[in-house]
């Protein structure tokens, strides 16, 4: 029997979970969640009923009156986890487990104070891809939408946020308190999302507002001020808002990705808070995702291209709303840069520079990359050419409206597709982009020539003169350091620092840009800094393209080890094994 997800044990063919219910204790002592989970299932069944679960300690299995059930939690295998079979009685609505989370649970950080940007503890999720297994046994397949409802008990001198409507705080009882909540809509398990610490709000508008540690929480709050007009941006866009409210929780700098779309809110990395706007555009993506991978969503990750090629693509048009096209088209171009070094990275790997992919026996985390955002934005680009804007966006709308609430396949979306725009997909070439492998075709602009032609010429030693520099935003000049030919002599670099503040620069991504530079060009200073970056923010896309330069170079094969041995313990677990695989050829030679 084959399974319709390769990243799930469960067979959504027995019965599929309609209500998750998690009562939890948050144990900040043994670094674990213990408590209840109870699935609810949309229609009786008898017989076995097979969960994802990974390193979960399970104490009991009961029918939802409390009778006993007989269960097997199988062998774990090292990407899935351990299949958990349980054996229905006749006529079962569903189940109630007892267990516990490992203090190793792969979705889970817990951060002392010293790394929390608080004076107190701090634990949270990131369940995308396959990572809600460690928190609770469930079918853990985005083809498997429930309603989701959160009990928390927290040491009462902190609070409980989650992705989901707040339903308030139960009487508290001595040193405990418990948060609940609960999510209208039903979700893929890989957008449940909590967190739990000292945070505050700030209001942003009438559904938005921001969380965050009491000492961030008000530069927060005016980095992010322009969050409604980045939902009324979208809204004109792509149709209305459907989940209520759009909050955001910045997390400490360990926080692996930029932003994470868990529903009504957003996770969001404190590095974006720079200062200089550089913060929109991830914003601009997370609420793109409430329609392209939140409403519909793909139905493995074998289709992830479908949440993510969407999202880059509405980010951009919610971008070129907002700003105009000129800039849009600035990160279309760092965009592209990305993909071109991933096509380098993968040459021996053509099958996974494919927008449909076969992932059986590899770990989405692993095969993560670009191609899956930036290829399938070139392709809807190409598609919306072809079809002319009106048609397209109509186009847009219909899907969005047609698959709401659904999980799909690609080949849902080339049918409707088909259906509704005849003829484009075949003057698109559509099966070459979905399963061949990618080159990356060009993008222009006059701006991007202009950025191009400044590179060179301050690589020849000739610096932009302060008018030219005033003019570059920090897009722009992201786009400038990658068009940097390497190497560079130390005195263009220095003039480059001098010039445009290199050094001291809060834009994490300018300043990732830069260190690379300085490595490709043989700079000391390059390393200072990286190590500075490596111990500072648990980015995985920017610690990742840094270990990876310290290692093309075999002098500095022992230095990223050694960084890395000081960083691992402040990493999250799933950015942990990521740079575990970067480090992995070089680990055994090690002094
Ligand atoms: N959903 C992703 C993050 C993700 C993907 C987490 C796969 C785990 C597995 C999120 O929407 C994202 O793409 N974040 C980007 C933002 C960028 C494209 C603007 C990031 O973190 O870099
Ligand atoms: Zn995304």
């Amino acid at each position: 029997m084959t399974l319709p997800d390769p990243h799930s044990q469960a067979n959504p063919q027995q019965a599929k979970t309609e209500r998750i219910s998690l009562a939890l204790r948050v144990d900040f002592a043994s670094r674990t969640l213990q408590g209840e989970a109870m699935l609810e299932l949309s229609q009786a069944r008898e017989g076995p009923l097979d969960l994802d679960t990974r390193d979960l300690d399970i104490e009991g299995v009961a029918t939802l009156d409390g009778r006993p059930l007989r269960h097997r939690l199988e062998g774990r295998d090292p990407i899935l986890g351990s299949r958990l079979r349980i054996d229905l009685p006749a006529r079962a609505k569903g189940v109630r487990i007892r267990y516990a989370t490992s203090p190793r649970a792969s979705a889970l950080q817990w951060l002392d104070p010293a790394n929390s940007n608080s004076a107190h503890p701090l634990l949270y999720s990131q369940c995308q891809s396959i990572h809600a297994r460690s928190i609770a046994p469930l079918q853990d397949s985005p083809g498997v939408r429930a309603r989701v409802d959160v009990r928390l008990t927290v040491p009462s001198h902190l609070r409980a946020v989650v992705a989901a409507e707040a339903l308030g705080r139960e009487p508290s009882r001595g040193a405990e308190a418990t948060d609940r909540f609960a999510t209208p809509e039903p979700i893929p398990p890989h957008l449940i999302a909590f967190a739990v610490g000292d945070f505050e709000s700030r209001r942003l508008s009438h559904r938005s507002a921001v969380w965050a540690a009491p000492s961030l929480v008000e530069r927060a709050a005016s980095e992010l001020a322009g969050v409604e007009n980045v939902l009324q941006a979208a809204e004109s866009l792509f149709g209305s808002y459907r989940w209520g409210r759009y909050d955001l929780l910045v997390l400490p700098p360990s926080f692996p990705y930029g932003g994470m779309e868990n529903p009504r809110l957003s996770f969001l990395s404190p590095s974006l808070l720079s200062g200089d706007g550089a913060v929109v555009n991830v914003i601009a993506h997370e609420v793109a995702h409430a329609w392209t991978g939140n409403l519909v969503t793909n139905a493995s990750a074998n289709d992830f291209w479908l949440n993510e090629g969407f999202a880059v693509y509405a980010e951009r048009r919610i971008l070129e709303e907002l700003q105009g096209p000129d800039l849009a088209g600035m990160h279309a171009a760092i965009g592209r840069h990305d993909l071109e070094q991933t096509l380098h990275r993968l040459e021996s790997r053509p099958e996974l520079t494919r927008l449909r992919v076969q992932l059986s026996g590899l770990d989405p985390d692993q095969a993560y990359s670009s191609v899956p955002y930036e290829k399938g934005y070139l392709f809807l680009r190409r598609l919306e050419e072809i079809a002319g804007r009106k048609a397209w966006d109509a186009f847009l709308r219909d899907y969005l409206d047609r698959f709401a609430f659904r999980s799909i396949t690609t080949q849902a979306f080339l049918e409707l597709l088909e259906e509704a725009l005849p003829r484009v997909a075949a003057s698109a070439g559509v099966l070459r982009w979905i399963d061949g492998p990618a080159d990356a075709p060009d993008v222009a602009s006059q701006r991007l020539t202009e950025l191009r032609i400044l590179a060179r010429r301050a690589a020849a030693g000739v610096l932009p003169s302060p008018a030219e520099r005033q003019r570059i935003g920090p897009a722009e000049l992201v786009v400038f350091l990658q068009a940097l030919p390497s190497p560079l002599p130390a005195s263009v670099c220095a003039e480059l620092d001098r010039a445009f503040h290199l050094e001291t620069t809060r834009n994490l991504e300018i300043r990732v840009n830069w260190i690379l530079v300085q490595l490709r060009s043989g700079l000391p200073q390059g390393t200072a800094a990286a190590r500075e970056v490596l111990l500072s923010t648990g980015r995985l896309r920017h610690v990742r393209a840094i270990y990876a330069a310290l290692c093309a170079h075999p002098a500095l094969r022992d230095f990223a080890l050694q960084v890395f041995a000081e960083a691992r313990q402040g990493y999250h677990p799933i950015a942990r094994a990521r740079i575990e695989d970067v480090l992995r050829p070089w680990s055994g030679q090690s002094a």
